[in-house]
């Protein structure tokens, strides 16, 4: 997955390709865990897992066939991507899902240069955990100055390494009423202990995906210098150096700049932060010296066209979490009724948004006009932490101080905190938003934001 130099291939054969490409969906083995274990079984798209890169220039068409062959009917959901409602993916709200043997044309534009993803969302909390997901890329118009990019999709597998096979037990009422489904293998791009070669001083862009279905990623980097220069495809208007631990949650993505410091001979890591211990996650043994010197702060990336939110006119609206484990909650709505918890648990339901606990069908969340600004300030009343996900528009986090901060597809909400968003609801369409906890999404964390 990696692309050499700053010199980026051409989408024009891509885009006016009469046939699209096939993704297809199917079962697979792969090696997911070390040498010296078995195949793991997976559902992947091209018979890996991660799926294939999806690589385009900004503004250019992305078309693709998606080919079910899984046992079970699917969709493709293409993160982050501002686009055309009919195309987000989303089974039961813009789409039926794709039965076996079936295909359904995928075909939109990708109007940001950025870091992306796809995956299933139909049933995601099983499919993404058995392997439907993938890198989507979008390159920016200009040259970057950087000697090499690398593409990392981190995920976490839960496995039985008796069988190396995937614990089937994506229903676990533990996982979703808890933190949701927790594994034991980390891998990178498909890998455990992803090693990659690398020389000193030079200047690499890594573009890193959390594809794991609800583990935070606490990550730190060794024996490189770096800066961070966007966050779920959007560009910070500054690097910022990365001084400290960098939180990656399901779904976000961290684009990186980093100088190789470590010395020849020696091994510079993005390491994992696993409780209070230190984990490598992809180590880059420094096999040699580039000729050039380190090139200090990097320029920035040039922003997408994103419309500003006027805080001051934004419609205000507020989305209260609650339920799971150790919260307390005694009653929810279910289809407009009042049940007790007891009731809402046998439904397979854990979680309530102000006060339902239906998921997808419950009441929306907002109804928008196209071009109204719009803020939500979520409330997590649980004891876990969220990572609340808008579908067609990102957002800009608000700051404490009432200032618009970062703009991301992806926020992370940690347990008691408050967090208040905001955006333009430019793109109509029945757009969801939901925690990417993925078992969390399916057991009553999920709402609709409808932009008409
Ligand atoms: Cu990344 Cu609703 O999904
Ligand atoms: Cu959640």
């Amino acid at each position: 997955m990696s692309s050499a130099g700053a010199v980026f291939a051409c989408p024009s054969f891509a885009q006016t390709a009469s046939k699209p490409q096939v993704l297809k969906a199917s079962v697979a083995d792969v090696q997911l865990l070390p040498e010296g274990y078995g195949q793991t079984s997976i559902w992947g798209y091209e018979g890996s897992t991660p799926g294939p890169e999806i690589r385009v220039v900004k503004g250019a068409r992305v078309q693709r066939t998606l080919l079910n062959e899984v046992p079970d009917p699917t969709s493709v959901h293409w993160h982050g991507i501002r686009i055309d409602n009919a195309m987000d993916g989303v089974s039961g709200l813009t789409q039926a899902a794709v039965k076996t043997g079936d295909t359904f044309e995928y075909d939109f534009v990708a109007p940001d240069a950025g870091t992306f993803w796809y995956h299933a969302h139909n049933r995601s909390y099983e499919q993404v955990a058995r392997g439907l997901s993938g890198p989507l890329i979008v390159e920016e118009p200009e040259a970057i100055d950087i000697d090499r990019e690398e593409v990392l999709v981190l995920d976490d597998w839960l496995i039985n390494p008796e069988t190396s096979q995937i614990d089937s037990d994506f229903e676990a009422g533990g996982d979703k009423s808890h933190g949701g489904r927790i594994g034991n293998y980390i891998t990178t791009n498909g890998k455990y202990n992803l090693t990659l070669s690398a020389r000193k001083n030079e200047r690499y862009r890594l573009r890193l995906i959390n594809a794991s279905n609800a583990r935070i990623l606490p990550l730190q980097l060794e024996g490189f210098d770096g800066w961070i220069v966007a966050l779920d495809g959007m560009p910070l208007t500054t690097p910022k150096p990365v001084t400290e631990t960098i939180v990656l949650a399901p779904a976000q993505r961290i684009d990186l700049i980093v100088d190789v410091t470590a010395e020849v001979g020696e091994t510079a890591h993005v390491q994992r932060l696993d409780r209070s211990d230190v984990a490598s996650q992809v180590a880059f043994d420094v096999k040699s010296s580039a000729a050039t010197s380190k090139r200090g702060t990097p320029k920035p990336l040039t922003p997408n066209e994103t419309p500003t939110v006027d805080l001051s006119s934004a419609k205000p609206f507020v989305l209260k979490m609650e339920g799971g484990a150790m919260s307390g909650l005694r009653s929810a709505t279910l289809g407009g009724v009042k049940r007790s918890m007891g009731e809402i648990v046998e439904a397979g339901q854990f979680w309530a948004f102000n006060g339902a606990a239906d998921g997808m069908d419950g009441p929306p969340l907002a109804e928008l006009s196209q071009g109204e600004h719009a803020r939500i300030m979520i409330k997590n009343e649980t004891s876990f932490a969220h990572a609340m996900h808008l579908h067609g528009m990102h957002f800009n986090e608000v700051n404490p101080d009432g200032t618009l901060g970062l703009l991301r597809d992806t926020t992370l909400v940690e347990r008691g905190e408050e967090r208040e968003i905001a955006f333009v609801a430019d793109n109509p369409g029945k757009w969801l938003f939901h925690c990417h906890m993925l078992a969390h999404a399916a057991s009553g964390m999920t709402t609709r934001i409808l932009v008409s």
